[in-house]
Parts: structure tokens; C-alpha cells; sequence
């Protein structure tokens, strides 16, 4: 049991509750939260609802969050001194390179809607990277971002319900990109870096003239070393580095894979308990199904099968 320190609301269905205590995490982490009713058998909502960390402000955890339905009314209705249950922090959040190694990347966040929220903690780690920020009417959150990075310009923002963020956003200029949004916003993303489409001859013919599968490998080995110890076990398991011996579609992907900027997608489900236990979260990807709350809820581009993502 945590107690609310504030339940502010930014604007219309739109809050920032900040709850007290030292309640830690990484940046795309989440906390599963509902309102404290003592664990009644009849209270609503039985279970609790994913929100991600938003930012660890002087007084504790902040949430930023949209009124859905009834779970995040009833959170909405909480007011200072009243208290909600936290577990958390749960899941596999975005890659942290300290600030040496990540300073010569070129960075991009897009959010969408509320799928801004888990990206403040990652301006707040990666100062010098361009924010793109995508809302439809409601506008939250800006300041905060460009308060978080170095210059207010590197935050950029698109409010308009007919035309998209990534209008404003050239991939070719980036290493890497962390998105969160709606799934139509991620797949458009993923397709504008190069993930869903095909490699084209061309570029295949012209890779193949100039480079080397070991320099792909080499390629491959550097990037992983550049993340933290922790996050380099789990996104190399999920990369599945290639051997010498590895099949000629593998080093196709490879190969596009370096004309490309590496993409980190956080992606939402449904979930019931948050731990990996139930399973109601999983995905399938190209490695076979994977939790939600667990392995994800950020996933590499090249992991998920976007055509399934697109029907959520
Ligand atoms: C990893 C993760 C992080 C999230 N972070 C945030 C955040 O920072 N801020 C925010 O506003 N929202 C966030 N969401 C979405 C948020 O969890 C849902 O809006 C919320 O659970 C809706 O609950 P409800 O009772 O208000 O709505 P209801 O529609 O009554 O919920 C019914 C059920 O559906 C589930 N559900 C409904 N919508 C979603 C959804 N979009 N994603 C997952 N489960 C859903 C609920 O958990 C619940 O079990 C996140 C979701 C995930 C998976
Ligand atoms: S929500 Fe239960 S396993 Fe993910």
C-alpha cells in the first residue's frame, strides 16, 4: 500500500499521480496499480492495471495516465492521502548505454498519445536525443520533455488527428529509435525504417559487393557490448547472433539490419497479473511467443510479427 501524493489532472481523462515511497525501476518498466479497498471480494477492479513509469519526481513514483474505463476512473477519482496498491516494477524495459557510449548515437523518441508516457525517463537518460511527440486534440506532457533533454528544440510535436508524428521524423538520420504509441503508429514505424518491407535487390547487390558477413557479426558484437551487462544477455538472446555457418536468409537480414537504425518498440496488451504467471499477455514474435509483462513490453523491431501487432 502506497500513499498518493498528488493526482493532478493535466487535462481532460488526462492525470499525473505521483505516489510516495522509494518504488525504483528502468526506463519502459511498469507498475501494475489499482485504487486500495482493503482486497475486498466484491471490490472492482479485481485486478490490478499496467501503467508505466513516467518519472521519479522528489516525492516518488510519477504515472501518467488516460481515464480508459472503469480501473483508471476510479484511480482518477483518488485524491492526495488516500492510498493504491504498486507492485511492480515489472518487465523489460528500453536499452540503457551509459551516457559515454550513447553520447555518439544518434536518437530518436517517438511517442504517440499516451504512449509518451514511458518515454520521459528515457529523454531524462538520453539528453541529447530528438523527441517526436504525436497527440490527436490533447496535448500533455511537452514541457516535461523539454525540460528532460538539452534543448527545448530537439522536442518536436504533431497535434493533429489527421496526420501522423512521423511525418516529422527522417529515420535515415538516427541509429536508434525507442517508439511507443498505438500499434497502426508502430507498424507505420517500423515500415518507415525498413523493417517490413523487403530489402530491395539494389541495396542487397551493393551491400553484398562491400562488405562482409564478418563485418556484419563484428557490426552485430559492438552494439550488443554497448548495452548494460543485463540488457545485453537478454537482447542477445533475443537477437540470435549469427554463426559463421549461418543460412543465406539470415545474412540477408543482417545485412539490412546495418541499413537500418536499430528500433525498440514498446507494445501493449492486455494483462492480469503483470509477473509472468498467467500468460494472457503473450505475443508471438519471430522467437516464438513471448510475455508481455515479462520479456516485453519492449520488444526489438525485427522481433515482432507486425501483421499480428497490427490487430490488437
Ligand atoms: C505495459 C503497459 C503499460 C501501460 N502504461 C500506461 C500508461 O503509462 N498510461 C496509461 O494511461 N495507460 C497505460 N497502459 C494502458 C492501461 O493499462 C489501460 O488503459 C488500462 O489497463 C485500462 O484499464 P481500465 O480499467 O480503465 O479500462 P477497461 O477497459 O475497463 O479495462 C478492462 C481490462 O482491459 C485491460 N486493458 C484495457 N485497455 C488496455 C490497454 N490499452 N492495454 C492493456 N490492457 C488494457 C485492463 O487492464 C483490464 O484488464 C499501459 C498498458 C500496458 C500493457
Ligand atoms: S500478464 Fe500474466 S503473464 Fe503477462
Amino acid at each position: 500500500m502506497a500513499t498518493i501524493v498528488a493526482n493532478e489532472q493535466l487535462a481532460a481523462g488526462i492525470f499525473r499521480m505521483t505516489v510516495a515511497g522509494d518504488h525504483r525501476g528502468e526506463m519502459g518498466q511498469f507498475y501494475m496499480v489499482r485504487c486500495d479497498d482493503g482486497y475486498r471480494a466484491d471490490s472492482y477492479p479485481l485486478l490490478s492495471r499496467p501503467i508505466s513509469i513516467h518519472e521519479w519526481g522528489k516525492e516518488g513514483i510519477v504515472f501518467l495516465y488516460r481515464v480508459h474505463g472503469r480501473g483508471t476512473e476510479l484511480l482518477s477519482r483518488q485524491m492526495a492521502g488516500q492510498h493504491v496498491l504498486l507492485e511492480g516494477p515489472f518487465g523489460t524495459g528500453f536499452p540503457r548505454l551509459d551516457v559515454a557510449q550513447s553520447s555518439s548515437k544518434r536518437i530518436a523518441l517517438v511517442g504517440g498519445g499516451m504512449g509518451v508516457a514511458p518515454l520521459l525517463p528515457v529523454a531524462q537518460h538520453y539528453r541529447h536525443a530528438d523527441v517526436y511527440l504525436g497527440y490527436s486534440g490533447t496535448v500533455f506532457a511537452v514541457d516535461s520533455f523539454k525540460k528532460a533533454v538539452v534543448h527545448s528544440e530537439q522536442v518536436q510535436v504533431m497535434n493533429d488527428a489527421r496526420r501522423s508524428v512521423l511525418e516529422l521524423l527522417d529515420t535515415r538520420r538516427y541509429d536508434c529509435i525507442m517508439a511507443c504509441g498505438p500499434a497502426g503508429m508502430l507498424r507505420a514505424l517500423a515500415e518507415q525504417c525498413g523493417y517490413i518491407d523487403t530489402m530491395s535487390e539494389h541495396i542487397h547487390n551493393e551491400w553484398m559487393s562491400h562488405h562482409s558477413l564478418a563485418t556484419a557479426s563484428a557490426w552485430m558484437t559492438t552494439e550488443i557490448e554497448q548495452t548494460s551487462a543485463e540488457q545485453a544477455e537478454v537482447h542477445s538472446s533475443r537477437m540470435n547472433t549469427p554463426s559463421m555457418n549461418t543460412s543465406s536468409m539470415n545474412i540477408e537480414n543482417k545485412m539490412s539490419t546495418l541499413q537500418r537504425p536499430a528500433l525498440y518498440v514498446s507494445i501493449e496488451r492486455r494483462m492480469a497479473c503483470g509477473l509472468g504467471a498467467c500468460l494472457t499477455c503473450t505475443v508471438r514474435t519471430r522467437h516464438g511467443n513471448r510475455r508481455t509483462c515479462k520479456e516485453g513490453p519492449v520488444f526489438r523491431a525485427e522481433e515482432v510479427c507486425w501483421d499480428e501487432l497490427a490487430h490488437l
